[in-house]
């Protein structure tokens, strides 16, 4: 199986838990560490989009920040639960299902892209692909978002990371157990920031950084077409 067939196939099985699901108060901590930062980025009528939505937190957060909000994620079940939960809410936010290096969208289509810690499930040549079409789909002058955390700071003296990593690829092997549901593959990539600045930087100029927590940065890339 491929890593993005073992990633699609992990995040359907996981479905929706009390600590992604935007409708649980549970699920709010991941949003809410950003509450200093993200909602000075968010415009009124800014239309925005969420990389690897899941069931939407994000996603919603923006649009209760102002933006016209779209979440897209190639994961069925968690995106048939944020449509249920835009629904329930009568909230505008779009979801489409679709894959976020192959994005579906047509030129200047969205003010700002959010990618919410999912580097990890993208390779580097994956990354740089995404960055290419978002200079083509973010409006001029319009922010890529990255949050990150390094690799290397938050596994170092991790004891079996050398006998999963693939020195080739930058690709660690990993599984998780899903409660009631079993054992999957669960493919990460090595990524650090000084690499994941260098891939963004050679297609879009860097703004600014800002470190969240010790190791968790938000990255903000602007799109400068003119
Ligand atoms: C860790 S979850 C984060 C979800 C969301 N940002 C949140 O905080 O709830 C990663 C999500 O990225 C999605 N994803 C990973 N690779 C993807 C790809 N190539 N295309 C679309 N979605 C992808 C997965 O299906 C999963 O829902």
């Amino acid at each position: 199986m491929n890593t993005f067939d073992a990633i699609q196939k992990h995040y359907n099985a996981a479905g929706v838990h009390p600590t992604t699901d935007p409708d649980n108060p549970r699920s709010q901590f991941a949003v809410e560490r950003y509450e200093d930062y993200l909602p000075k980025l968010i415009k009124p009528s800014m239309r925005a989009l969420d990389l690897g939505c899941n069931a939407g937190r994000f996603t919603f957060a923006m649009e209760e920040m102002g933006a016209i909000a779209t979440g897209i994620d190639f994961a069925e079940i968690p995106l048939r639960h944020a449509k249920k939960v835009a629904q329930k809410r009568k909230s505008r936010c779009q979801f489409n299902i679709g894959d976020i290096t192959a994005l579906p969208y047509k030129e200047n289509a969205f003010d700002l892209a959010l990618l919410p810690e999912n580097n990890v499930y993208l390779s580097y040549q994956a990354l740089e692909n995404l960055t290419v079409q978002l200079k083509r789909i973010l409006s001029d002058n319009g922010l890529f978002v990255v949050i990150i955390h390094d690799g290397l700071v938050k596994r170092a003296g991790e004891e079996t990371l050398p006998e999963r990593y693939d020195v080739q690829t930058g690709l660690i092997g990993g599984i998780r157990a899903i409660p009631d549901k079993g054992v999957y593959a669960n493919p990460t990539y090595f990524w650090t920031i000084a690499f994941t600045r260098y891939i963004i930087e050679k297609h879009l100029p860097l703004e600014k950084v800002e470190q969240i927590e010790e190791n968790r940065f938000m990255l903000v890339f602007r799109n400068q077409n003119g």
